[in-house]
């Protein structure tokens, strides 16, 4: 079972992709996270899409295709997802000039997120699951990982705090099990 662990912040110290290396770690046997940076993602241009996707656009959308679902780590800014996230779900909710499918229609997505505010991501999170909904892919419903005073949990880019260890790894074992069932 290959996964598809994309960060929704660029910060080099983020919590969020902190969370995902964390998930590597923790991820049931027979579950591999690989890690997709967001870096390079242009912002969405419905123009440039008519020219044809840009290659960082046709490399996520390949990494989509090829993985059996997507785990999103989602920060919070503002109440709602980053725009960054926002950007690449806008660039992989569409086929684009070349394609005939969205890369993300029918993919079974699981959320995660981690914040130092005491909310934990949930406005985000929940925002999250509507855009995704829209955008065609279903969510993971079966609980949340709500990484609230992240700061406190997550040290030098290490998940410390062992109740969430034990969260995020029931998370993606109940993640592994709605996959297995979708796969029949
Ligand atoms: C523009 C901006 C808005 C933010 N708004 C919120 C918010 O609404 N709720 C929250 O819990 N944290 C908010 N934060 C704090 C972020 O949760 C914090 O910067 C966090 O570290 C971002 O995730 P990262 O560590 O993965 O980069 C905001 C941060 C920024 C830069």
């Amino acid at each position: 079972m290959n996964i598809l662990g994309i960060s929704g912040s660029l910060r080099a110290a983020s919590f969020n992709t902190a969370l995902l290396h964390a998930a590597q770690e923790l991820a049931p046997a027979g579950m591999s996270i690989t890690i997709h940076r967001l870096h390079d993602l242009p912002l969405f241009n419905q123009d440039v899409e008519e020219q044809g996707d840009p290659e960082s656009v046709v490399v996520l959308k390949q990494a989509i295709d090829q993985a059996d679902g997507v785990l999103l780590a989602c920060p919070e800014y503002n109440g709602g997802i980053t725009g960054v996230l926002k950007n690449a779900i806008d660039w992989v909710s569409r086929p684009g000039r070349d394609r005939k499918t969205a890369a993300l229609a029918g993919k079974l997505v699981c959320i995660a997120g981690a914040s130092p505010g005491i909310t934990g991501t949930v406005r985000a999170q929940d925002q999250l699951r509507l855009i995704l909904r829209r955008a065609g892919a279903q969510t993971e419903p079966q609980g949340e990982v709500l990484v609230f005073q992240a700061h406190t949990k997550i040290v030098d880019g290490q998940l410390t705090d062992e109740r969430t260890r034990d969260a995020l790894a029931r998370h993606l074992q109940g993640y592994a099990t709605r996959l297995a069932a979708l796969r029949g």
